[in-house]
């Protein structure tokens, strides 16, 4: 019992200094549409993503006329060159009213076949990654585009209100039974 106990005690530390953190906690009125449905903002999101790959990171604010850069040769992971970490670190950046950089540039140090616009590792119970973070950047001038993000949620609510013709077949099927 003890053992167990203890065993249990040492698990739930190990979980808690492992745990991402950002002190970036709300955004700008412009970038509101990137806070995700957990109430997180992409900062915190980034910094867990960004920690599947290599243990705790923090994703903290950062000065005005500053921007967050992509990975060095030396501390490359999958998690950094995958493009939803990039647009999330974008809209973090953005979050702050600071600009962002293109992925061109942020991948510059990830080797070719790591740069990928999935995210292949779990992803951690404590986010949700909202669905913009999975649009192909290459197909917007290979940079992040908040205006396209902000307008793709609005687009995937819309769908979720209404996806009419399966619930009109139904009915009308029912009619016919009835
Ligand atoms: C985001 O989209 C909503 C519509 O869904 C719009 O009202 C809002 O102005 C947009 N915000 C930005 C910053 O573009
Ligand atoms: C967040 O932490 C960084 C240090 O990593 C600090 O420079 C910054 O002022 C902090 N920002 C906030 C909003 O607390
Ligand atoms: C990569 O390492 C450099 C130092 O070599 C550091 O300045 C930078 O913040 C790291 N980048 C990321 C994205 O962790």
């Amino acid at each position: 019992m003890r053992a167990h106990a203890l065993f249990l005690a040492s698990c739930a530390l190990l979980v808690a200094s492992q745990a991402a953190t950002s002190n970036v906690t709300t955004c700008t009125p412009a970038y509101s549409w990137s806070i995700n449905s957990k109430n997180q903002t992409p900062c915190l999101v980034a910094a867990f993503l960004e920690s599947v790959c290599q243990g705790a990171v923090q994703v903290n604010s950062i000065p005005v006329g500053t921007h967050y850069r992509g990975p060095a040769p030396t501390n490359a992971t999958l998690c950094l060159c995958s493009t939803p970490v990039y647009s999330l670190i974008s809209a973090c950046g953005g979050c702050q009213d600071r600009n962002f950089i293109s992925w061109t540039e942020w991948a510059a140090n990830c080797p070719q076949g790591w740069k990928l616009s999935r995210f292949l590792q779990a992803i951690p119970d404590e986010v949700v990654v909202p669905s913009w973070a999975y649009l192909d950047v290459t197909k917007t001038d290979n940079t992040f585009d908040p205006i396209i993000a902000n307008l793709s949620l609005a687009n995937s609510e819309s769908t979720t209100l209404s996806p009419p013709s399966t619930a009109l077949s139904t009915s009308r099927n029912r009619m016919q039974v009835l």
